[in-house]
């Protein structure tokens, strides 16, 4: 069989913050793979490193807080972290592009979406005003905008966030990316915008055989749309493999209790069921496994040694000493 070559490559990526004076381990060496026309789900909790692994890559990481202390990080045969700020901004928008965590802040609040789009078409296709403009039309008709250019005609704030969440994907895919990385793009909304935009992504995705790093807390959201799945918890990516082996088989402890806090919505009154303990300090360097504090199945081992992240099935890789013991939870 042939293995497509990955669109991005992520190896041994380990991210720190300097925040007052303190030291944070936001990356603590995460692996990770995308491949074109596959939609990788980032999941994990709040503060796990989800948009720090998507900065990582845009290269728009805080200059003077955030530093890439080891790893690499691969797009096809480029090395990202060897570009300068110019050749990562022309990268950007035209090769990979993101759908941010917080439209607010993308989105300026000074211009109209029909300016933002054929702005960032003009700058990297080269089109003169009218073709950026009828590129922005057809953009905005092809998220499900309208046809007319009442949309493209207003600024940010008179939209709905589900209307700026469209937007955002529509700028984002204006260049035709090879990669896109969609931060939590369905939060905000309300169930049946969410299974939208899940829908569009998705035929987006196929229509253009893009890679798509697709970032959520949301499991079942990640289950709906991703053909792979990268677990990721204290900036360690614990467990990652083709969806429906992950959430039958989940070969990592938390992983295994994650898919266990999901209510199930066809039983009524159906409590999540919490993991017990805190999640581990960014400041702390333990040196074991980063899930032994919370872990039911942990052993003396767990807390010394840190376990590698191996592959267990094809494919499928979990990074835990006992990994096949996850059944007794
Ligand atoms: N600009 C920053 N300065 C200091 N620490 C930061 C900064 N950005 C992120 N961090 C820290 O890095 C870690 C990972 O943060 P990140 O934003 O990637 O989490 P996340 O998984 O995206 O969470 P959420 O689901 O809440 O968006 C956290 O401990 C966070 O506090
Ligand atoms: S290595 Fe130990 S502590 Fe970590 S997940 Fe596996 S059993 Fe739990
Ligand atoms: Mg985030």
């Amino acid at each position: 069989m042939i293995h497509a070559a990955p669109i991005i490559r992520i190896e041994n990526l380990a991210v720190e913050f300097v925040d007052a004076g303190a030291k944070l381990h936001a990356l603590r060496g995460i692996n990770l793979s995308l491949k074109a026309n596959e939609i990788n789900g980032l999941v994990g909790e709040s503060g796990s490193g989800k948009t720090v692994t998507a900065m990582s890559i845009m290269g728009l990481l805080p200059r003077f807080t955030a530093k890439i202390v080891s790893g690499s990080i691969q797009f096809k045969n480029e090395s990202l972290l060897s570009k300068t700020e110019e050749e990562l901004r022309t990268m950007r928008g035209s090769k990979i592009s993101m759908v941010f965590q917080e439209p607010a802040k993308f989105l300026n609040p000074a211009f109209t979406i029909g300016t933002q789009i054929a702005e960032t078409v003009r700058q990297h296709l080269g089109m003169n005003s009218a073709q950026a403009k009828a590129r922005a039309l057809e953009l905005l008709k092809r998220v499900g905008l309208g046809s007319d250019d009442r949309v493209a005609r207003s600024f940010p704030h008179e939209l709905s966030s589900g209307m700026k969440q469209r937007a955002m994907i529509a700028i984002a895919i204006s260049c035709e990316p090879e990669l896109l990385i969609a931060d939590e793009p369905t939060t905000s909304l309300d169930v049946t915008l969410q299974a939208q935009i899940l829908g569009l992504l998705k035929s987006i995705k196929e229509s253009r055989r893009m890679g798509m790093l697709f970032i959520s807390h949301d499991l079942n959201v990640v289950r709906e749309i991703a053909d792979h799945v990268s677990v990721i918890y204290a900036g360690t990516i614990v467990e990652s493999g083709p969806r429906d082996r992950l959430f039958e088989k989940p070969l990592h402890p938390y992983t295994a209790l994650l898919l266990r806090s999901i209510p199930d919505p066809r039983k009524k009154g159906n409590k999540l069921a919490a993991i017990q303990g805190q999640v581990l300090d960014p400041k702390d360097e333990p040196r074991g496994c980063v899930f032994a504090p919370r872990c039911p199945l942990a052993k003396d081992r767990c807390f010394t040694e840190k376990p590698g992240c191996r592959e267990h099935e094809p494919d499928h890789a979990s990074a835990c000493h006992y990994w096949g013991e996850t059944w007794k939870l």
